[in-house]
């Protein structure tokens, strides 16, 4: 390791023409220095540029769905059209900007569900439309609301028939702060760097390009001023152009490089810090003169591929009020207290690490004595090296640099159902292991969806409904037949922890999370899916339900509902 850049040395390879042009001048003479200042870290040769044009990228609108009603005992049939004729397109009823509502049945995209989710013919639907109320109020919790979610009865539906329209009910009306709206974001505070591999950074399941654009972009298709630095290991020269290209097109500010697939996975995290250290943007220094130019960085964030930041408005205000001149170590704890005992006292990465400027310095210059086989070995905490503690005896050792703890960002170190953690009415500033492999299955990119109306501070935050519905927004839809007599302020312990339960492993990040209603027969819940931004500027939200969920189930083993089913809440555009 810390070889000179082998062979002939190709600083740049690019596709695309827009980048290609900016690249040229003295923009590559800059970045062909910079490499040769960084080969020491193993990057090697390949750097792949973007930049960030405004485009008109508006995402292509969708449709939602419905739900269920063993537990509300009218079930009614709309009336069947039998006609022939077409029900009038509810997308129409879009291109009006006015609040005009539809409520006819789509049912052609009500087929396209019933495939999606793997429905049964038959199955329920409930759609109804949200007015946020942006007031001059705190974000709450918890929201109790006088209205009742059903106004009337849960409809079931055949995609093989027909239905004449329904009327829409009053719509839900929602009191919420006047929080910002994550397109107003203000990220050029930030550079962050992700490892990865081309396969996981090409594979639609595991892509973060999409979730990249609601934290990186205005969501418009141009940056939020955040910059971001991607390694991909040992990825071709085409792969590294097709993912510049994609980061490109998305609107992401994104420089790509080439990372060694013989350094350890450990290394190559480490690696990232003196390679975002000695990046000219580092320094406020940009190949063009325009947009977020000139913006120096105060923070260099380690994060990695399945970390998400939600909401992006206060991430910036909140480190705002750290001294960023000051060598600082930001980030959180495990939320396992077994994964501290066995890594240690230290920021675990997934929840993204925040190093001040003074202290990426000190890490690029003890670099190459922090990742010897000797460091690496110490690093081995009997689940193989971890770049984790590579960073954190980094800094120990040479410096007197503490983490500080900032608790609102989440690692989650925890498996099954993650239900209890997003229902618990909390604004986090990251989230993490949500892409399942054996950790949580979640979707924060259609979880936030919402806040282009009611504002960053709405993702996430609970109403409560006089007929005992919760609606997490955009996480779920709960229902509690026997009404809500638990502490609604309390975790709900859905989730375990890895190996060793204790039972007590999360209460110093929860606190004693109360029991779950999983196989109880007292709460039913339909877990959001999708949500899109429709070309009204409404947002619509699938939630769904399958009569065949484990979780929902009384206690004598029966399955709380027999119909699958989809609840669609549209939220209003505000005017
Ligand atoms: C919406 O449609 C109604 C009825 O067609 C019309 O009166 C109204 O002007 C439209 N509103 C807008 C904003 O286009
Ligand atoms: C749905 O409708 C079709 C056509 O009318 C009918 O053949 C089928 O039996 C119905 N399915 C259910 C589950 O009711
Ligand atoms: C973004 O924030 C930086 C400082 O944090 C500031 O200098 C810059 O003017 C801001 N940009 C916009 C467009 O508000």
């Amino acid at each position: 390791m810390g070889g000179k850049i082998p062979g002939p040395h190709r600083c740049f390879t690019m596709r695309n023409p827009f980048a290609r042009a900016l690249v040229l001048g003295l923009g590559l003479f800059v970045l062909c220095a910079m490499m040769a200042r960084s080969d020491r870290l193993d990057v090697r040769t390949t750097i792949v540029r973007t930049g960030t044009f405004p485009k008109n990228a508006i995402p292509a609108p969708q449709r939602p769905p419905a739900q269920q009603a063993a537990w509300v005992q009218q079930l009614a049939t709309p009336t069947e059209e039998h006609d022939g004729k077409e029900t009038a397109s509810v997308g129409q009823a879009f291109l009006n900007v006015s609040h005009y509502m539809a409520c006819d049945y789509n049912m052609e995209q009500l087929r396209k569900w019933k495939i999606k989710f793997g429905f049964e013919e038959k199955f329920e639907y409930t759609k109804r439309y949200v007015r946020a109320e942006r007031l001059d109020i705190p974000r709450k919790s918890i929201t109790n609301l006088r209205q009742n979610f059903l106004p009337e009865r849960v409809k079931s539906l055949n995609v093989s028939k027909k239905y004449k329209p329904g009327v829409c009910p009053e719509p839900l009306t929602v009191p919420v702060s006047r929080s910002p709206f994550p397109s107003m974001a203000n990220l050029s505070d930030f550079m962050f760097g992700v490892s990865t591999t081309y396969k996981r950074f090409s594979d639609p399941r595991t892509s973060p390009v999409n979730d990249w654009t609601f934290w990186l972009t205005n969501g418009k298709g141009a940056s939020n001023g955040g910059k971001l630095v991607l390694t991909l290991t040992d990825a071709s020269d085409e792969e590294l152009e097709n993912a510049a290209d994609e980061l490109f097109d998305a609107g992401i500010d994104a420089d790509v490089f080439r990372s060694d697939a013989n350094m350890l996975m450990a290394v190559r995290y480490l690696a990232l810090v003196p390679l975002m250290y000695n990046h000219p943007e580092r320094e406020g220094k940009r190949m063009r003169g325009q947009g977020w130019s000139k913006m120096r960085k105060k923070w260099l964030v380690l994060a990695d591929d399945d970390t998400f930041f939600p909401a992006p408005h206060e991430l910036a205000q909140r480190f705002r009020a750290y001294n960023e001149e000051q060598p600082m170590y930001v980030g959180t704890f495990s939320e396992d207290v077994n994964n501290i005992a066995r890594h240690g006292s230290q920021a675990f990465g997934g929840g993204g690490v925040f190093l001040s400027v003074p202290t990426a310095q000190q890490i690029t210059e003890d670099y190459d004595s922090c990742k010897t086989d000797d460091k690496v070995r110490e690093a081995n905490s009997g689940w193989g090296p971890q770049g984790d503690i590579l960073l954190r005896k980094c800094i120990d050792e040479n410096s007197e640099t503490k983490l500080t703890l900032l608790n609102d960002l989440w690692q989650l170190d925890m498996y099954g159902d993650p239900s209890g953690f997003y229902e618990s009415g909390i604004k986090p500033l990251s989230l993490h292991h949500y892409r399942g492999g054996g950790w949580h299955v979640a979707h924060p990119w259609h979880y936030t969806k919402v806040a282009s109306i009611c504002g960053e501070d709405c993702t996430l935050q609970r109403f409560q409904t006089a007929d005992d519905f919760i609606i997490s927004n955009g996480f779920s839809v709960a229902y509690y037949p026997e009404g809500i007599d638990f502490d609604v302020n309390q975790v709900e312990r859905t989730f375990h922890p890895a190996p060793e339960d204790k039972e007590w492993n999360f209460d110093f990040a929860f606190g004693p999370q109360r029991q779950s209603l999983h196989e109880s027969g007292r709460k039913i819940s339909w877990d959001l899916q999708e949500a899109n931004i429709q070309e009204d500027g409404s947002v619509s939200q699938i939630y769904v339900r399958k009569h065949s969920d484990w979780r929902w189930k009384n206690s004598d083993g029966s399955e709380m509902s027999e119909m699958d089913g989809i609840i669609e809440l549209v939220w209003l555009p505000m005017h």
